[in-house]
Formats: structure tokens, C-alpha cells, sequence
């Protein structure tokens, strides 16, 4: 997601740079926008060192502009419509003014009016600007419009001054920007194991059995937990991505380093989503020389591998267990024989038939299937959206055991 920082004249410019880090920890692509008085307390260099994009100044590109440079008089237009949400943080008792009132006579006030993206403001000021009754009217303004104002904190004033004008702490400020952006921290309680890619089972030092699995089913999982303040153990066979900012990463080969892996992370864990494509059967021996070719035909002797999802819930206690089922024909019946044979609490289905669903696509169809009997299909979408929908249904089932255990405590 890509969020624009308008960064307005005031000494708390500075912790702008704290707060584009954050956002960026948070997974978020972030676009700096500075007011002309905001470059007297910080160099624009400095932002874009942190972001490595280009930070918007001026309203026409500045020196670089010239008659022929429509580009640059159409920015405002083309990051209006790229951006998923403006922040304004510090914004200035000034900055504050000119939104309210519509005047739009630089990018960051401009930008304002050219966006429908949700808007949060952050505003540093002075304790007497603050409390002026010009400045409360503004912030009412924003406020019934839907801007979403994260009032400035209570201290010792850079002026010299004590009382309300310090921006609001950069956490705050990011909560309100994820919580806007519909991103809300509400796994922060859960410890969510996640695998993901397939198994590599060795035939010889230069042959193995594997699958096409990508990794990016699970990488979302693991991505979209952490936005969501989880814990997060990503156990991964090889694959080509890398792992997401915040994961205890884990890298494993084949289903026997998956399952101790995963059997190591389980006590403190409170959920496992088994996303990975785990191998059925490996070669009952490992042949350390490279086989030769034989004439004729080559039998190959396999054996089963341990079932990784359904040896966890011997041991499950209150976790919450999430199966994926890859089918190709009666997805639905196989789905809930898995939740079964598994003892698992949902399946996730994607019938890796169906077009932009499953193997190594950035889209996938699912429907989840939950031993109430219930189902829920979902449309084709990105799978990061697919791993909210799922984090969903496991927070709802991570609230009923919790319920559940609290009623039986209570008999
Ligand atoms: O990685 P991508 O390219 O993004 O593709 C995503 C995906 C198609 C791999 C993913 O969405 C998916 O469906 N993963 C599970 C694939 C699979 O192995 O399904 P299964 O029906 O064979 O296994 C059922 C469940 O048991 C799975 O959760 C699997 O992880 C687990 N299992 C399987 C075998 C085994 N020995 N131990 C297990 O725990």
C-alpha cells in the first residue's frame, strides 16, 4: 500500500524521518511531500535516503521545470490517484488553515483536494496556535469532513512553553494511519507458525521430488500477520522470495526438517497455517552417488512422509490449525475429508485448476471450510487479500476458544 507523508514547517519535521521508517516497517511504500517552510528545519535528501524516491517539493518541478514539462504539472493528479492514504505529519497551524479553507497554493494543500484517499493529520504547534479558536475551527472542519486528527500530546514545547502542541508519538501516528488503512493490530496477542513453499525430497546429490508451489501463498500469511502485530515463525522450503521485514525466518529442505521445525516452534505457538506444499512420499533411500541410467525401466521406491498438520494436533491444545487442500476435481468433498483426517479447524480449498488460482500465481480463489459445516467463497484476488481473509476467520476462531475456555473455568 502506498501512503503520501506531507511533511509541513515545524521543529518536529525531524520526527518525520522516525515516522517514514515505521510506515515502511509496517510494509508500506511511502511517498515524502514537503512544504517549502518544513525544508528549513530538514533537507529532503534526508527522506529520500530513507525512501529512495524522488521527494516532492514544488508544485511545477521546481528549476527543472519548463514549458514542455507537463508531467511534472500533472503530479499532483497522478500521486492523488496512486495513493491509498495521506498523512500529514507534522502539520502546522498554517497547513491545518489552508486545508480547511480548500486553498490549495503548494503540492502537499493541492494533493489534499486532488485525493479522495483517507486522510490523517498530525498537527505540532505551539500551545497558544493550538488552543486558538482559528486553529480548533479548522481541526473541526477536518474532522467532520473525515479527516482523521491524532491530537498533538501534552509537554515541554520546543517554543519553551508546557501544555498541548507536541506531535503525537510516532506510534500513534502509525496506528492511526493502519487503522485507517483498514490494517488493524489485532493479532498482537498470537504467535502464528507459518510454512510455506514446497519440500525438496533428495533422490541422489543431484536429483529430488518437488512441487511448483512459489512460496507466495504463505509469504503473504506471514507478510499480512506481521502487519497485524503477530508473532510470526516462517518455516520455508526453497524458494525464490524473501522473506518478509518482522518474521523469525526458518529455512528447511524436506517434510522431516518442516516437521521438527515446526514441532520445536509449537508450545509457544497459538496458531499453525501449514500453506506449504509438504511431499506425501520421499524415496525410502537416499542414494549418495549420483545414479547412473539403466536400460529399461527405473523403479523408484517410495515411502510416506510424516503428516506434519496432523501430528500437530495430536498435540493441539487451545491453538487454532489451518489446513490448505490443492485440489484438481471435488474440491469440496476432499476439503472437508481433510478437515477430518487432519483435525484441523479450517481447510483452505483452492482448486489449482481454476484460472489465477494456486501454484506460483500472485492471485488465488478460496474457500474456507470450518468444522461447523460453514463455507466461505471468496473471488478471485491478490494473495495478500486471501491472507486477510483467512487471518480473519483465525482470529475468529483464536476468540471462540478463548470463549469457550473461559466458560469452562467458569463451571
Ligand atoms: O506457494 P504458491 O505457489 O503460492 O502456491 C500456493 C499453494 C497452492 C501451495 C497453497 O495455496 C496450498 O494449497 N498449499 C497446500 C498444498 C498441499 O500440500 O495440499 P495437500 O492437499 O497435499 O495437503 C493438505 C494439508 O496438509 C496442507 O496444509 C499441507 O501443508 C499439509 N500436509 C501435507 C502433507 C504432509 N506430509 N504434511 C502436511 O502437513
Amino acid at each position: 500500500m502506498r501512503v503520501a507523508l506531507g511533511v509541513s514547517g515545524g521543529v518536529a519535521a525531524y520526527k518525520a524521518a522516525e515516522l517514514v521508517r515505521k510506515l515502511q516497517q509496517e510494509g508500506l511504500d511511502v511517498q515524502v511531500i514537503m512544504t517549502e517552510s518544513a525544508r528549513e528545519f530538514i533537507t529532503p535528501l534526508t527522506f529520500a535516503a530513507l525512501t529512495g524516491q524522488k521527494v516532492i517539493t514544488e508544485m511545477f518541478g521546481g528549476e527543472a521545470h519548463s514549458s514542455a514539462n507537463v508531467e511534472s504539472a500533472i503530479e499532483h493528479i497522478a500521486v492523488a490517484q496512486r495513493i491509498d492514504l495521506l498523512a500529514v505529519a507534522p502539520a502546522t497551524a498554517n497547513t491545518i488553515a489552508k486545508m480547511a479553507r480548500g486553498v490549495a497554493d503548494d503540492f502537499l494543500t493541492t494533493l489534499y483536494l486532488a485525493t479522495t484517499a483517507p486522510v490523517v493529520v498530525a498537527p505540532a504547534m505551539n500551545v497558544n496556535m493550538w488552543e486558538h479558536a482559528a486553529t480548533q475551527e479548522n481541526v473541526e472542519t477536518l474532522r467532520a469532513r473525515g479527516v482523521h486528527v491524532v491530537p498533538p500530546e501534552e509537554g515541554y514545547l520546543a517554543c519553551g512553553m508546557t501544555g498541548a502542541g507536541r506531535l503525537a508519538s510516532v506510534d500513534a501516528i502509525a496506528a492511526a494511519v493502519m487503522g485507517r488503512l483498514g490494517i488493524a493490530h489485532d493479532l498482537q496477542e498470537e504467535t502464528i507458525i507459518v510454512t510455506a513453499g514446497p519440500t525438496c525430497e533428495d533422490i541422489d546429490p543431484v536429483r529430488f521430488l518437488t512441487n511448483r508451489s512459489s512460496g507466495k501463498m504463505g509469504y503473504a500469511l506471514a507478510q499480512a500477520a506481521v502487519r497485524r502485530g503477530a508473532e510470526v515463525i516462517l518455516i520455508s522450503g526453497p524458494t525464490r522470495l524473501d522473506p518478509p521485514q518482522g518474521v523469525q525466518f526458518v529455512s528447511v529442505r524436506n517434510t522431516e526438517q518442516m516437521h521438527r521445525a515446526v514441532l520445536a516452534h509449537f508450545p509457544r505457538a497459538t496458531a499453525l497455517i501449514m500453506a506449504a506444499a509438504v511431499a506425501d512420499y520421499r524415496p525410502v533411500a537416499l542414494q549418495t552417488k549420483k545414479m547412473k541410467r539403466v536400460s529399461g525401466r527405473l523403479n523408484l521406491e517410495l515411502e510416506p512422509t510424516v503428516d506434519i498438520l496432523a501430528d500437530a494436533a495430536r498435540g493441539k491444545g487451545d491453538r487454532v490449525l489451518i489446513g490448505f487442500a490443492a485440489e484438481t476435481e471435488n474440491v469440496a468433498e476432499h476439503a472437508r475429508g481433510k478437515l477430518e483426517s487432519k483435525q484441523a479447524d479450517l481447510i483452505v480449498a483452492n482448486d489449482v485448476t481454476a484460472e489465477g488460482a494456486g501454484f506460483d500465481h500472485d492471485t488465488n480463489v478460496i474457500t474456507l471450510y470450518s468444522r461447523d459445516g460453514s463455507e466461505k467463497a471468496f473471488p478471485r484476488m491478490p494473495k495478500i487479500d486471501a491472507a486477510h481473509r483467512i487471518l480473519d476467520q483465525l482470529r475468529a476462531l483464536r476468540q471462540a476458544t478463548g470463549q469457550a475456555a473461559a466458560a469452562e473455568r467458569a463451571r
